[in-house]
């Protein structure tokens, strides 16, 4: 008999106690910065060296983040299940933690690609971390400005129907940090089969829509995790 097939949606809260900024925590990030100006085509071709510099700033924090015990925990579950994580987050802390299947649906910080066309693959690259920013002005090899390789608002989510195909064949299913605000990232719990046990982790209130009765740990991802492993381990 396989392993039982465990699909978790991350965000943000994850990466938390990684020293990441959350999105829509008090003092988070889109409290600090307009979503319009950082995170949206408008905002790109309007300032593209003011973007760039706000995602140097992400990836400086990434070359110094670790992953925390919600990352590692969740890669030790491998021994008992078949995982696969589908992120929102663009930083790569389930890599490092060892998670051997990520989905990210909303790009990864330490790529770069053409911003004529973002899924152009003969332009997605992957910055060095000896070299983890993009210069003011600095063009793509396709003459258009340089950009991150990030699903701005508006944005086709390519990885969507992957995700949504992984979700479908899931056993069990767990939302890990995450306020589900976002769409179609959040629409994949639709996808999550009839009768498998959905878990929630979040120290706070998250609503989720009333077809997904899900069991709510009330923690951080770092104690959380290991509570939901144990959970697991009772009902597989
Ligand atoms: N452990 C677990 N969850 C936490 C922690 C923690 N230590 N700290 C905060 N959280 C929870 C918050 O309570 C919140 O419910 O994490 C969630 C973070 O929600 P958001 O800030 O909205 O982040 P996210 O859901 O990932 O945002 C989705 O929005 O801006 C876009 O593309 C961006 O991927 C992002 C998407």
């Amino acid at each position: 008999m396989g392993k039982k097939k465990l699909v978790v949606l991350t965000g943000a809260g994850i990466s938390a106690e990684s020293g990441f900024e959350t999105f829509r925590d008090a003092g988070g990030l889109w409290e600090k910065y307009s979503v319009e100006d950082v995170c949206t085509p408008a905002g790109f071709r309007r300032d593209p060296d003011f973007v760039n510099g706000f995602y140097n700033g992400l990836r400086r924090q990434l070359l110094s983040a670790v992953p925390n015990a919600g990352h590692t925990t969740l890669a030790a579950m491998e021994r008992d299940f078949d995982i696969d994580v589908i992120t929102q987050n663009v930083d790569d802390l389930h890599e490092r933690a060892g998670s051997s299947r990520v989905l990210h649906l909303h790009g990864e910080l330490m790529k770069v690609c053409s911003s004529r066309d973002k899924d152009d693959p003969r332009y997605i690259r992957t910055l060095p971390a000896s070299a983890p920013e993009v210069c003011p002005g600095e063009l793509c090899a396709d003459g258009s400005p340089l950009r991150p390789w990030i699903v701005f608002f508006g944005e086709s989510v390519p990885q969507l129907d992957a995700a949504a195909e992984r979700v479908r064949q899931a056993d069990a299913f767990a939302v890990i940090g995450s306020s589900l605000n976002v769409y179609p990232a959040a629409g994949l719990v639709r996808y999550v089969p009839e009768g498998a046990p959905a878990f929630l982790i979040d120290p706070k209130e998250v609503d989720v829509p009333a077809f997904l009765p899900v069991r709510v740990i009330r923690d951080v991802a770092s104690t959380g995790v290991p509570r939901l492993w144990e959970a697991l381990k009772e009902i597989c």
